[in-house]
């Protein structure tokens, strides 16, 4: 069938096969043009694997390399006339090109939150892989059923103790306008958030991983993070959200006591602000990456997902003598140039002038927009969109 983007609010409701994959493919030949990751990871763990940071994780693994990689994802493939999720394609697409390089790749897919999703990926290992030395956790769920309690948790996105107000765009219409975002009403709605997005899921999957044998000797795992500039604190690192992060941050020592006797080490990693499905929801983040792409593409500095992770990999985790740069507090930051003094300040700038007059001349809405639609592989170079595509593409190995 011929596939057309259609929307809804935040979300895209189609996914393009063959957009996928060439979008895979280009993820692919950045990491091959930046040649091979040195003592980089040989058998990959990836919870959250199917977009965005994980997706670019596995890639990186897998062709900077040679990583034999298992990633955990909860996608949708395609049914009675109704097409896949593009993470569903982007998998599909990713171990089409693994498999033809000659590299081991299989995929779970299932809810990561659960035991049984646990279960089932700890038997695959053992069977396939023996032990894994790289387990990169990069979920972003707005829901978690507790696997022990049976709870189901709801995060908000919401400032904790006043209201907020600032501007955000539709970047469907262009419209810039002020948004009131109102305080979180109760404990609870913190609570919850930190229950989906903290740092237990991650603590149980290793818990998990060790208990069964299969984590090796010097295993190394990630999470991400994020904190953003102060015009985003109050939505983001001072929010709802910014709590979870927190939580996730103080999980850190946690795991490293449960691997120190493995000579096991873990890490939270800061990343850029990115587009992406998670991201794309979040009230005046987007205005503000939409003002960071502007600056950051006029001085050479911008990345997307695959070439943060390339990054990550290459200069932060398998450094040539062993040594894992950190911030004071002990986290690795490959967000360093979104952060920069001379990017922050031409931003915050642009933020007091920005208006939906001026919109597609003082920011990158334009590249903003693009990069959504890339996300569910449309607006591809190279594809055409005319012709039929097959949306009944299958991932290998899954039945
Ligand atoms: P994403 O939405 O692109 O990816 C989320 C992944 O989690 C997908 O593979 C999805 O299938 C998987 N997933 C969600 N619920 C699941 C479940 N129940 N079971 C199994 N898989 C499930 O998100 P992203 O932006 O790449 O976020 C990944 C991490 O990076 C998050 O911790 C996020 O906070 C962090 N981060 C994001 C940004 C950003 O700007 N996007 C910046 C810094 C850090
Ligand atoms: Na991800």
């Amino acid at each position: 069938m011929i596939i057309q983007p259609r929307t809804r609010g935040f979300i895209c409701l189609t996914a393009h096969p063959d957009g996928a994959l060439q979008a895979v493919k280009n993820q692919i030949e950045y990491v091959k043009s930046k040649g091979e990751i040195k003592n980089g990871p040989k058998k990959v763990l990836v919870i959250g694997a199917s977009t965005g940071f994980g997706l670019s994780s596995r890639i990186a693994a897998a062709f900077g390399s040679d990583a034999a990689t298992i990633g955990v994802f909860f996608e949708k493939p395609a049914s009675e006339g109704k097409m896949g999720t593009a993470g569903w394609y982007n998998s599909a697409a990713f171990e089409k090109e693994a498999h033809e390089a000659g590299l081991y790749a299989k995929s779970i897919n299932g809810d990561a939150f659960s035991d049984e999703i646990k279960k089932e990926t700890i038997e695959l290992i053992k069977k396939d892989l023996g032990q894994v030395d790289l387990v990169v956790y990069s979920l972003a769920s707005p829901r978690r059923t507790h696997p022990k309690t049976g709870v189901a948790y709801s995060s908000v996105l919401k400032p904790i103790g006043q209201s907020f107000t600032n501007k955000t765009v539709d970047f469907h219409t262009g419209v810039v306008s002020d948004i009131t975002i109102a305080p979180v009403e109760n404990e609870e709605d913190i609570s919850n958030t930190v229950a989906v997005m903290g740092g237990e899921d991650w603590k149980f999957w290793i818990e998990d991983l060790k208990a069964a044998g299969v984590l090796a000797e010097g295993v190394k795992t990630v999470a991400y993070s994020y904190i953003g500039p102060e015009l985003t604190f109050p939505i983001y690192r001072n929010g709802t959200i910014g709590q979870a992060k927190n939580d996730l941050e103080a999980t850190v020592p946690v795991l490293n006591d449960l691997l120190k006797d493995l000579n096991g080490v873990s890490y939270v990693s800061v990343n850029k602000a990115l587009v992406t499905q998670s991201s794309s929801a979040i009230p005046v983040v987007p205005l503000y990456i939409s003002l960071l792409y502007k600056v950051m593409k006029a001085k050479g500095t911008h990345e997307g997902t695959i070439e943060q992770m390339q990054r990550l990999f290459a200069d932060r985790l398998y450094t040539e003598n062993g040594e894992v740069a950190l911030d004071e507090a002990g986290r690795i930051r490959v967000d360093d140039w979104e952060m920069a003094d001379d990017v922050q300040a031409e931003v915050a700038k642009l933020w007091n002038q920005i208006s939906t007059e001026n919109l597609s001349e003082i920011s990158d809405i334009e590249g903003y927009r693009k990069e959504f639609f890339n996300l569910f592989g449309f607006e591809i170079d190279g594809i055409d969109y005319e012709k039929d595509a097959n949306e009944n593409v299958q991932v290998p190995s899954i039945e």
